[in-house]
C-alpha cells in the first residue's frame, strides 16, 4: 500500500490552429449588465447566441453549458460562467475552474483547450495562476481503491502570452501542495517518522541540505520532550532539519517549524471514537513546511530558511509517557504532563529551542494541527494565528488573503498563562479546555521567548470531511501556498524584514 502520487497529471502543449481538435474548448463568460459577455475574443459560434437567447446560459458563477458545434475544428465547446464581472476575484477564478475540473472529470473529458481570456482588473499572470491553481488543485486524487482511473488531463493553453517558465513556477507550488496532501492522506502505518525523514532527505541537493537527528542523537542532545512523546511507538522519533540558503548575502534567517505527529492516539489519555479517525493527518504542519521548503528552493527564492520538523508517533504502550510525570525539555525547563494528548506543543517546544540555540534565526513560523478548539472557533475556513510580532502577523494575513489560505489572529494575553501553572514543574503541558488554542500558543511562547514568531493552528484547515471548492476531501496541503506567498512578499518588500 503505497499509492502516493506526486505529479499533477497535466501536459502543456501547443494547439495548431484550424486543425481538428479532439477535446473540449473552454469559453469563459461573465455577467455585464445582466448579460452573458464573452471574456475571449478569438472565437464565435452561432450556437452561443442560440443558447443565450433561450436563457439556457446566463454566466452565473460556475455555471456550465456545452454543445457540439456543427462546423469547425472543435469536438465540444463548453461555456463557463464567472458570475457578475465586478465581483470576479482571483478566488472566484480558482473556484470556477475547480468546478470546471470536477465537471470535466465526471464526463471523462480530459483533453482541454483554454484560450486566452481577459478581465480588466486582473493581471494576466495572476489570472493564469488562479485558473491553474483552481483547476489543478481540484484535479488531485488520493485513492487506495483496487481499480482507480487516473485523470490524465492534457491541458492546452492558447495564446496566453506567458512564458513557459511562469507556468512551470505555478506547477512547482502545486506539486508541493500535492506532496503535502499525499503525506497527510497516506496511511499512518506508511507515513511514519522514518518515512518523513526519508522523503525529506530525498530532496537534499545543492543549496537545500537535509539532515536528520535520530533517537541516539536526540538523547545526546537531551531533547526530553520529543523523546517522551515518541516513547510508546515502535518507530523512533526524529528531528528533521532542512537548510535552504537562497540569499547568502543576507543575515535574515527564517525558521519554519512543523508538527510531525504521524499518528495521534492521544497517548494514555486516549482519544475517543469520533476524534481519532483523522489523526493520520496530525503531521500536516510538517508536510506544509517540507512542501514550502522544496518549492522555495525550486523557485530559487532569495530567502534563507531553516526547516525543523520534530516527528513522532503518539502511541499507547507500557513505555508510553505518563500523565503526572515530569520531563525535562531541551531548554532544561521541566514540564508536568497533565494530558498526553497535548503532545504537539511538546515536540514543537524542543524543536523551537533547538533551532534557536543552533542557528542565528531572525524569526520563526510554526504550523501545527495543535488543538481541536481551533475547529470550534474557525471551522474549516481559517487557520488561527497567535503571534508576538505585528510585522510578521500582518504579512501573514496579507499572504493569507492573496492565497485564500486565510489566517486570523487570536490574542495571547499573559493572564491565560496561569492555566499552565504546575506545582512540581516549571510548566504543565495542558491548561484544560478553556481557551485551549491560546494556552497551547502560550506554552510554545515559553520556548520561543523574544524571537519574532507566529504560530499557525491548522487543525481545522488541514483536513476536510467533505470536498471544498477546489480542495478534495481529506488533506488540503494548507500552508504551502501561504508560506510561499509570504516569502514572495518578503522578497518584494525587504523593509518588512526585521531591523536587526
Ligand atoms: N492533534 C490534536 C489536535 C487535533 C484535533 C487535530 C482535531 C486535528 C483535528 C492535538 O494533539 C490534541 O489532541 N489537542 C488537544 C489538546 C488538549 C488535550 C489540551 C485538544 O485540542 O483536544
Ligand atoms: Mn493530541
Ligand atoms: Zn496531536
Amino acid at each position: 500500500m503505497n499509492f502516493l502520487r506526486r505529479e499533477p497529471h497535466i501536459a502543456l502543449s501547443d494547439f495548431v490552429k484550424n486543425k481538428s481538435y479532439k477535446g473540449v474548448l473552454i469559453l469563459p463568460f461573465a455577467i455585464v449588465q445582466k448579460k452573458a459577455v464573452p471574456l475571449f475574443s478569438d472565437f464565435s459560434f452561432k450556437e452561443i447566441d442560440h443558447l443565450a437567447s433561450l436563457g439556457d446560459f446566463q454566466a452565473k458563477e460556475s455555471e456550465i453549458s456545452f454543445f457540439y458545434p456543427m462546423k469547425g475544428p472543435f469536438e465540444r465547446v463548453l461555456l463557463l460562467g464567472l458570475g457578475e464581472i465586478e465581483k470576479v476575484s482571483l478566488e472566484t477564478i480558482r473556484r470556477v475552474f475547480g468546478s470546471l475540473e470536477r465537471f470535466l472529470a465526471s464526463k471523462k473529458w480530459f483533453q482541454v483547450l483554454v484560450p486566452n481570456f481577459h478581465l480588466k482588473e486582473i493581471r494576466r499572470e495572476k489570472l493564469l495562476e488562479a485558473f491553474l491553481e483552481g483547476f489543478l488543485l481540484s484535479s488531485y486524487q488520493f485513492s487506495l481503491k483496487k481499480e482507480e482511473t487516473a485523470k490524465e488531463y492534457r491541458l492546452t493553453l492558447l495564446d496566453f502570452g506567458v512564458s513557459k517558465k511562469s507556468v512551470e513556477e505555478i506547477i512547482v507550488v502545486i506539486k508541493s501542495v500535492f506532496l503535502a496532501r499525499d503525506l497527510a492522506n497516506g496511511n499512518a502505518d506508511l507515513v511514519t517518522p522514518s518515512y518523513l525523514a526519508k522523503t525529506a532527505k530525498s530532496f537534499s541537493k545543492g543549496n537545500l541540505r537535509v539532515s536528520v537527528l535520530d533517537k541516539k542523537e536526540l538523547e545526546k542532545e537531551k531533547m526530553g520532550l520529543l523523546l517522551a512523546v515518541g516513547r510508546g511507538a515502535k518507530e523512533e522519533p526524529k528531528l528533521i532539519l532542512g537548510e535552504y540558503i537562497g540569499d547568502p548575502k543576507s543575515k535574515d534567517l527564517i525558521a519554519l517549524v512543523g508538527k510531525g505527529v504521524t499518528f495521534d492516539t492521544g497517548g494514555l489519555n486516549l482519544k475517543p471514537s469520533g476524534s481519532i479517525e483523522t489523526q493520520k493527518a496530525d503531521m500536516s504542519g510538517a508536510a506544509a513546511v517540507l512542501g514550502a521548503l522544496i518549492a522555495a528552493k525550486d523557485l530559487k527564492l532569495k530567502v534563507n530558511l531553516i526547516a525543523a520538523i520534530p516527528t513522532a508517533e503518539n502511541a499507547i504502550d507500557s513505555l508510553s509517557y505518563k500523565p503526572g510525570d515530569v520531563y525535562k525539555s531541551f531548554s532544561e525547563k521541566t514540564v508536568e504532563i497533565t494530558n498526553t494528548d497535548a503532545e504537539g506543543r511538546l515536540i514543537l517546544a524542543d524543536a523551537i529551542s533547538y533551532v534557536k540555540k543552533k542557528y542565528p534565526i531572525t524569526r520563526l513560523i510554526d504550523l501545527a494541527t495543535l488543538t481541536g478548539a481551533i475547529l470550534v472557533t474557525f471551522g474549516h475556513e481559517v487557520s488561527g494565528m497567535m503571534s508576538n510580532d505585528e510585522t510578521l502577523s500582518k504579512a501573514l494575513i496579507k499572504a493569507g488573503e492573496n492565497t485564500f489560505e486565510r489566517v486570523w489572529p487570536l490574542p495571547i494575553y499573559p493572564e491565560w498563562r496561569e492555566l499552565l501553572k504546575s506545582d512540581i514543574a516549571d510548566i504543565s503541558n495542558s491548561g484544560g479546555r478553556l481557551g485551549s488554542s491560546i494556552t497551547a500558543a502560550l506554552f510554545l511562547k515559553e520556548f520561543v521567548q523574544d524571537t519574532p514568531w507566529a504560530h499557525l493552528d491548522i487543525a481545522g484547515t488541514a483536513f476536510l470531511p467533505k470536498p471544498g471548492k477546489y480542495c478534495t476531501k481529506g488533506a488540503t496541503g494548507v500552508g504551502v501556498r501561504l508560506l510561499i506567498e509570504y516569502l514572495k512578499l518578503l522578497q518584494a518588500k525587504p523593509k518588512d524584514r526585521p531591523k536587526k
